[in-house]
Parts: structure tokens; C-alpha cells; sequence
């Protein structure tokens, strides 16, 4: 049995919409296959953007698209995916397979994605490989208005107005695959880069993100605020809207990995209980951003999370191709959650990766597309995009297998501007369900509803059997007083909207 107390005359921070945002990389089929089948293929498309991932993405709410890395971020050169197609430069995906990259997809295509979309962008800059000067025409081709050798080359392209960058990366992991930087000398570098993220446009401001750690690195978050902020004048710390951070979870450690469908009760505690270390590293992460910037002005950007497994049999590692099962679902579900509860440090976050890649929401066999349970959790939670988080207080036993114990319900609650009380939750148990009161303390609960998914803990969906795993109405929810009853099965996941 467990307890939730919602306190919901205690607002605190706004959960951003970004939270719940995407990232999709050159890499394997994620964008071509996945989301670009060009303007000549028999698949439904507009400008080759697929009809189906499009429409998915769009009902899930998909806030901002990060692109286009990743590793491959640090070796792209944007210039070689502008112009006539026929005539773009091939190259060679060196990180991911070894493929033709035939830059077919490039910066006209990616604004095309996100206005489809309806969502926010987020590019990511090359530091690794590529030049200040490279970066800042970057810039100017994408936002600036007036007459300039970029703007005009975009033009002359066909896109006669600007487009609007909302969040810009200098660089992705340059403690690794974008450049094998130090700390110092890569803080160094952002400091001098972003000199050269111009805001072209009145009105509008690009946010410029520095390279984070990777997990539980905070020597590197520590050398590179201490050289951006204690060694920057006061006026420069502006310059730097948010600090990124990446963590992925292996089961069975970066080597091994583990597989993503097969696998035992100790397992399923592992993952789960490696997915909720999020918590400690944001914690961590955050209280050494607190000492320079104590009024929280720079966001926590996680601009790659997920599961991150041993490939599916038979297909090209390079690809990075997994399934997903309800232990995805649960990993997405504490995960959300967690974010949720750091709303004031955690302003954006960016799930790898949207299409075919890593913890995927959708995955593609030519013409077939199917939603993952990972699909159906960002679904559960869009309801709490630009909410308030509320303050709340859960008592749970703690479950697992021998050192991997979990608290059994994962949570977070929120109210949107309506007044209505958002709330989801999580059953991390796959044996065994349990009851769960609710008590919204200074509320009048009128109505109550919910959606649910459930399944056993292997269970997943395929091109066989698409929807095998799906939402479905929450039955069974009981009101007393300010009290709700509901009843959550083993490996579920809930929403539920309370009015008042
Ligand atoms: O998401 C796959 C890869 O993981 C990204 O390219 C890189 O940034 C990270 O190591």
C-alpha cells in the first residue's frame, strides 16, 4: 500500500515544455528510414518528411527536436547539406556504421521537420572539428534578415526569410567523440565560440548550451563554471543559458550492455534501480551549479537520456537499434518523473533517440511504423508540459532483488492553468499490484479520470502485433472526501486528472 499527500495550494516550479523534448542524430535510421524518406517515396510524405512519425510526434506534443548530434554534430559541416541535393558532398558516417551520408537531410530539411511539427530547435554546432568561423555562419545563415554573403546564399537556396533558433550547442561531449577536450581547455573554447552566436533577431534570443559532463563527472562541471563564471566577468555569465548532461542506462555496464528484451527479475531491478541514479546526479550536478549561479538562471539541459542496449540480433551495430518493452516504459516513467521534481534546475531534456535509435518512442519497417511503450509514457505525461509542480509527499515500500531495491511508486503531480490537477505515477513491481490513496489537501475533487498502461514486464509492441501494448481507460478510481482510491497493477504506469 502506498500513500500520496498532494499539497495543492503549494506551487513551485514550472515544469518547461522542453522537458519533454527529443533528439535525432545521423545515425542509423533515425532520420533517413525513420522520419526523411524524400519527396519521391511511395511512403505517405510531405516535402519527405514521413505523414505517419510526423502525425505520431504531433499528438504526443513533441515541445523541441535536437539535431543533428550527437557524435556526429563534432564531424558535420553544414555547408555540405545546403544547395541542390544531386550536388551535395558525400562523406562517410565515421561514428555510426561507416555509411554513405549523402546529405539529403540537411539545415532546410530540419526546419521543415520542426515546422511540421509545430516544435522548437535545437542545433547543435560543431567545436571538435570544425571552425569559429564555420559556427558563426551557421548563425547567420539560419537568422539573419539583412543583406549578408549568408543570408543572400540562403535565399539563393530558396528560403527567403530567416527561421528562428531557439536553443544552439556548442559542441556535444567534448570530453569524448567532440574533440577529447579538458575541461579548462574546452570551457575555454565555449567561451570563445559563443563570442560568435550572434542574435541576429530584435525580439529574440538564441540559448546557447555548453557541453556538460558525462553522468557522474563533476570535476568537469565544476572546472567549466569556475573557468565560465569566476574567471568571466560578471556581465559575460549571461552568455550561457544552459549546461548539458548526458546518461544513459546500461544494465549490464557500458561493455556488455545487456538485451533489450530478454532479460530476468534481477535485471529489470538493476535497470530500474540504474535509472533512478538520474535523481543523485541531478542533485549533485545542481548543487555545484547552485554555487555559481544560485538564482538559477542556467538551465540543466539532459539532452541525452535512455536505455541504451545491446543491439537487435542481426542488425548493423553501428545502428544502434533496439526493442522496448514495459521495463523501457518504467525507465521512461521515473524518469519524467524525476525531471518533474527538479523542474527549478532541469529546463530541458532531449530523449535518445526519437526514431529507430536507442530508447525510441517510434520504430519503422518501411512502410510500418509502431509506437513503443516508451511512446505511450510521453503520451501519459504531456499533461504536464508548462504545469506547475506541486508539492507533494509519498510514502512507498521499497521492492527489488538483492542490492537493486526500488521505491515500489515513482510519482510527480502538477496543475495545469485550468486548476486541474495533473498526477502520474509509476508500479515499478512487476509481481505484485497495490493500492494507492491520494489525498489532495485543499481541494474539492468534482471529477476524476485516468489512462493506464500495463503489461507484463516483456511486453512490447511489433510490426506483428502493432498494438500490444496501449493506453487504456484507468477503471476503478474511488473518491472519499478529499481522498482518491486506485488501484495500481504490477509494471503500470497512470495519469490522472483531478478538477476541482
Ligand atoms: O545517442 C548516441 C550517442 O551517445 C551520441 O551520438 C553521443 O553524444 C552519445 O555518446
Amino acid at each position: 500500500m502506498a500513500r500520496l499527500t498532494v499539497y495543492t495550494d503549494r506551487p513551485l516550479s514550472t515544469i518547461e515544455p522542453e522537458v519533454y523534448g527529443h533528439f535525432s542524430e545521423h545515425l542509423g535510421r533515425c532520420i533517413y528510414e525513420g522520419i526523411y524518406v524524400g519527396e519521391d517515396s511511395h511512403i505517405p510524405n510531405v516535402n519527405g518528411m514521413r505523414c505517419d512519425v510526423v502525425e505520431a510526434l504531433k499528438h504526443i506534443r513533441i515541445p523541441v527536436l535536437r539535431w543533428p548530434g550527437g557524435c556526429f554534430a563534432d564531424e558535420y559541416h553544414w555547408k555540405d547539406g545546403i544547395g541542390p541535393k544531386q550536388a551535395r558532398k558525400k562523406m562517410i558516417n565515421t561514428h555510426w556504421g561507416g555509411v554513405v551520408e549523402d546529405n539529403s537531410f540537411g539545415t532546410h530539411e530540419f526546419f521543415e521537420l520542426c515546422r511540421q511539427l509545430g516544435c522548437k530547435t535545437y542545433v547543435n554546432g560543431n567545436v571538435g572539428s570544425g571552425t569559429v568561423q564555420e559556427m558563426a555562419e551557421w548563425v547567420e545563415y539560419m537568422t539573419f534578415d539583412g543583406v549578408s554573403p549568408m543570408a543572400d546564399l540562403r535565399r539563393k537556396n530558396g528560403q527567403e526569410r530567416p527561421w528562428k533558433v531557439d536553443y544552439f550547442g556548442i559542441g556535444n561531449e567534448n570530453w569524448g567523440c567532440g574533440g577529447n577536450m579538458l575541461p579548462q581547455y574546452y570551457a575555454n573554447e565555449y567561451r570563445r565560440y559563443r563570442t560568435y552566436v550572434r542574435d541576429f533577431q530584435e525580439g529574440h534570443r538564441i540559448n546557447r548550451i555548453c557541453g556538460g559532463a558525462n553522468v557522474a563527472d563533476y570535476e568537469w562541471t565544476r572546472e567549466v563554471l569556475d573557468t565560465c563564471f569566476r574567471r568571466t566577468p560578471p556581465e559575460c555569465h549571461g552568455k550561457m543559458d544552459g549546461l548539458s548532461l548526458h546518461y544513459y542506462v546500461h544494465p549490464e555496464g557500458w561493455e556488455i550492455k545487456g538485451s533489450a528484451t530478454e532479460f530476468d527479475s534481477e535485471v529489470y531491478y538493476k535497470t530500474l534501480s540504474k535509472a533512478y541514479y538520474m535523481d543523485e546526479l541531478i542533485a549533485k550536478h545542481g548543487a555545484i551549479m547552485d554555487e555559481y549561479d544560485p538564482d538559477k538562471k542556467v538551465g540543466m539541459i539532459v539532452d541525452e537520456w535512455g536505455t541504451w542496449f545491446t543491439v537487435e540480433p542481426g542488425t548493423n551495430p553501428g545502428f544502434l537499434y533496439q526493442q522496448n518493452t514495459m521495463r523501457d516504459a518504467m525507465v521512461a516513467g521515473i524518469t519524467l518523473n524525476i525531471f518533474n521534481q527538479h523542474s527549478d534546475r532541469v529546463k530541458m531534456a532531449n530523449l535518445a533517440q526519437m526514431v529507430n535509435v536507442l530508447q525510441a518512442v517510434l520504430l519503422t519497417d518501411g512502410e510500418q511504423m509502431i509506437k513503443t511503450p516508451t511512446y505511450h509514457v510521453f503520451d501519459l505525461y504531456k499533461h504536464h508540459q508548462n504545469g506547475k509542480l506541486l508539492d507533494s509527499q509519498m510514502d512507498t515500500p521499497q521492492i527489488g532483488q538483492g542490492e537493486w531495491q526500488v521505491p515500489m511508486v515513482s510519482h510527480s503531480v502538477s496543475r495545469d492553468s485550468s486548476g486541474a490537477v495533473h498526477l502520474t505515477a509509476v508500479n515499478l513491481s512487476h509481481q505484485e499490484g497495490t493500492a494507492l490513496d491520494i489525498q489532495l489537501l485543499g481541494m474539492d475533487i468534482r471529477k476524476a479520470r485516468g489512462q493506464m498502461l500495463q503489461g507484463e514486464m516483456h511486453q512490447m509492441n511489433t510490426f506483428a502485433q502493432p498494438d500490444n501494448v496501449a493506453l487504456e481507460e484507468l477503471t476503478g478510481l474511488g473518491v472519499q472526501g478529499d481522498t482518491l482510491h486506485v488501484t495500481l497493477p504490477p509494471c503500470s504506469v497512470v495519469h490522472i486528472c483531478v478538477e476541482g
